[in-house]
Order: C-alpha cells, then structure tokens, then sequence
C-alpha cells in the first residue's frame, strides 16, 4: 500500500510517500522559516497562502523521486490537527480533493501522533510499550504508548512548551526567530556554571513541567549585564554562558521527569520526539540514561533505559511522519475521514485502533 503524508500544521510544508512494504520512498519538505523570521514568528495568514503554493510542486517531487504516478497512490493521509487552523485547511482541502479525484481514501493524521511514531521510521525500531517525550515547539507531553492509537496522557507542561520557551529566550537574546536551534549551538561556546537558572517543577511528584518561568529568570540575568555593562546587547561569552545555563535547566527537568515516568510505568524505554529532540545536549544526555530501582536489600540498583530518537530530518515538521501514521491506520477505519480540521485536539482523545 502506497501512502502519500501531507504535513501542514504550521510553516512547514511537508510531503512524503510511504510503502508499506518497501518503507519510505520519498519526503520534501519547504521551510517558511525565512518568510516568516522579519516578522519574529509564524504568520498564519502568510503560513495558509504559502502551503498552498507548495503542495503541488512538492507531490509532483516526490512522486517523481519515487517513481511513481497518482494512479500508484492507495491513500492520503494529512494532518487534521493540531496547529493552525488555515493552515490545516490548506493541507486537508488538498488532500481531500486529490483522495476524491484518484477515488481513494483519505486519512485524518494526529500531528502528534505522527511526531510520537517518527522513531519507527528508524533503521533500529523501538518496541512497545515505551514512555513518549513529545518536545516541540507546541507540546511537551509524557505519553505512555502500548500500541497504534493507545496513548495515555501522563504529564504535561502547565505553560510554555520547551520548544516555545527555547524560541522566546532565543529572542530576548537578540537571535532571529526561530532561535532554539541556534540557541543550542551557541550554548557549545558556553561556560559551565557561570550562570544559574531554576528548574521549575523540578521536584513536583508527578509528570507536570513549567517552562515560563524560566524565561523571566533569563530577563533577569539578561536586565543585570545590561545594567553592569550600560550596553542594551548581550553578546560574545556572556551570551554563550547564558544560554548553556539555559539549556542546561531544561534539559535537567527533562532528564529528570522522564526518569520519573520510566519508574512510574515501569517501562524501560524512551523515544524522544519533537523538534527539542534535535538538541545535542538533550542527545548526549539521553544517551546515558538510567533510572536507579530501589533493590530487596535497600540499595539502589541502575538499570538500563533504551531511548530511540527519530533520524534528524523528521525531529521537526516533516511528511514521512504523517506518511509512516497514515499508514499505519490505513486498515482502521473506525476514525472517521473527512474535510474538518481540528485546531485544538489533544492525543489522549484519538480514537484507538
Ligand atoms: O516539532 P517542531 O518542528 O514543530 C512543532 O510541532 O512545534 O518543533 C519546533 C520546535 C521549535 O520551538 C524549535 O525552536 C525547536 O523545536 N528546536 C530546538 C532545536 N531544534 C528545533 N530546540 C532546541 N534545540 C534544538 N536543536
Ligand atoms: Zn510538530
């Protein structure tokens, strides 16, 4: 079965074909990041014009890239939500019109969900039941995740996701929108220590996680130098030091919480999924894990945690991931299809398959 995926949540414009058999033969993908970086963040009217500009020459590549023709395509999936809303419809008009022109199926995609398989799209696949770290730009999420469709809510952030709080710090330094990527590579330079940032929620009990906060502490440090310096930018070392000490905080609190969600589920397995997933120090950290299980005779014993990432081209927005998702529910058809978009849907209520 040959599954065409039509990713456009928000300002990414993504396309991608998936067999069922063969895996993934093709995925393209167009970044409004620069259109939309003069106005400081995503412009949705802007966002909606431009996905429809590019869905068609992207399909076009990807069938040609594949080698194959409309006729070979035995289904369209695409992302109904979550996201925004003209985008959405951008995706799902297109889809729906070609699923009706070809007389095929069309498949209503979870954005999350699709981000939540990306790691099957792996040479070396995760097994369920695993503990889901979904850190995007909009969600940080702990799913537990028996199977296709069967997704349990476990924690969330109360506030800022830690993609979001990556971007809004990235601006307060001065980077163009969207600065988490370049944040992160500027915290390489950064000196340990020299800053130090809370780690909200830290020590909570359960899986919740505040982002917001953190955002505040760095104005503050920032409106310090400021003041110490009689300079507006924050530049050269200090602004490396600064954000190294940033991103150190978030990634303790995802270090930790995931920990904890391990230990409450008593799975041993993590996949990290979501554009944050793309961070080195999130990366490094992760690949050293393991939660430490209260022994018979009282002392702590550290076993080994699996953790799966997807490949770097889909941490972020991508259509392979709406491709692999789509396929994977090509046989359930209990979801119902359909033009709608769902601008606000939360995982935990997906339809099981
Ligand atoms: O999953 P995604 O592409 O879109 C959403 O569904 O939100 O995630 C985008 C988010 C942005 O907030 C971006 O700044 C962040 O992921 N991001 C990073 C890195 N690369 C992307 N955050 C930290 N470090 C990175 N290397
Ligand atoms: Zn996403």
């Amino acid at each position: 079965m040959l599954v065409l995926g039509i990713e456009s949540s928000c300002d990414e414009t993504g396309v991608a074909l998936y067999d069922t058999e063969r895996g993934l033969l093709a995925h393209h993908l167009h970044t409004q990041m620069a259109m939309h970086a003069e106005y400081g963040g995503v412009v949705p009217e802007l966002a909606s014009r431009d996905h429809i500009r590019r869905v068609v020459p992207l399909t076009e590549g990807v069938l040609q890239e594949a080698g194959v023709g409309y006729d070979d395509i035995d289904a369209v999936a695409f992302t109904q939500g979550p996201g925004l809303g003209g985008a959405l419809l951008a995706g799902s008009g297109y889809a729906n019109a070609l699923a009706f022109a070809l007389n095929k199926p069309v498949i209503p995609v979870h954005h999350l969900e699709g981000h939540l398989l990306s790691p099957l799209l792996a040479d070396e696949k995760p097994e369920f039941p695993f503990v889901a770290l979904l850190v995007s730009g909009g969600h940080t999420q702990f799913m537990a995740v028996r199977g296709i469709g069967d997704y349990t809510l476990l924690g969330e952030s109360v506030d800022d996701a830690a993609g979001e709080a990556f971007d809004k710090t990235a601006k307060l330094l001065g980077l163009p929108y969207p600065g988490g990527a370049k944040l992160s590579e500027l915290a390489k330079s950064g000196t340990p220590n020299a800053f130090a940032f809370p780690r909200p929620m830290l020590h909570s009990h359960d899986l919740q996680m505040s982002f917001s906060g953190l955002k505040t502490a760095v104005l503050t440090a920032v409106e310090k130098v400021r003041a110490e310096t009689g300079s507006n930018k924050i530049s050269g070392q200090t602004r490396n030091d600064i954000c190294y000490a940033f991103q150190d905080a978030v990634v303790d609190v995802l270090v930790a919480k995931s920990k904890k969600a391990l230990l409450d589920t008593g799975f041993r397995t993590l996949v990290v999924a979501g554009g944050v997933g793309a961070n080195w120090k999130l990366r490094d950290e992760f690949s050293r894990l393991s939660v430490q299980m209260p022994s018979e005779k009282g002392k702590p014993k550290a076993e080994a945690v699996k953790v799966f990432f997807p490949p770097m081209a889909y941490c972020t927005d991508n259509g392979a991931m709406i491709a692999f998702a789509g396929a994977m529910r090509l046989q359930d058809r209990k979801q119902a299809a359909g033009f709608n978009v769902k601008p606000r849907w939360p995982l935990s209520d997906i339809v099981k398959a």
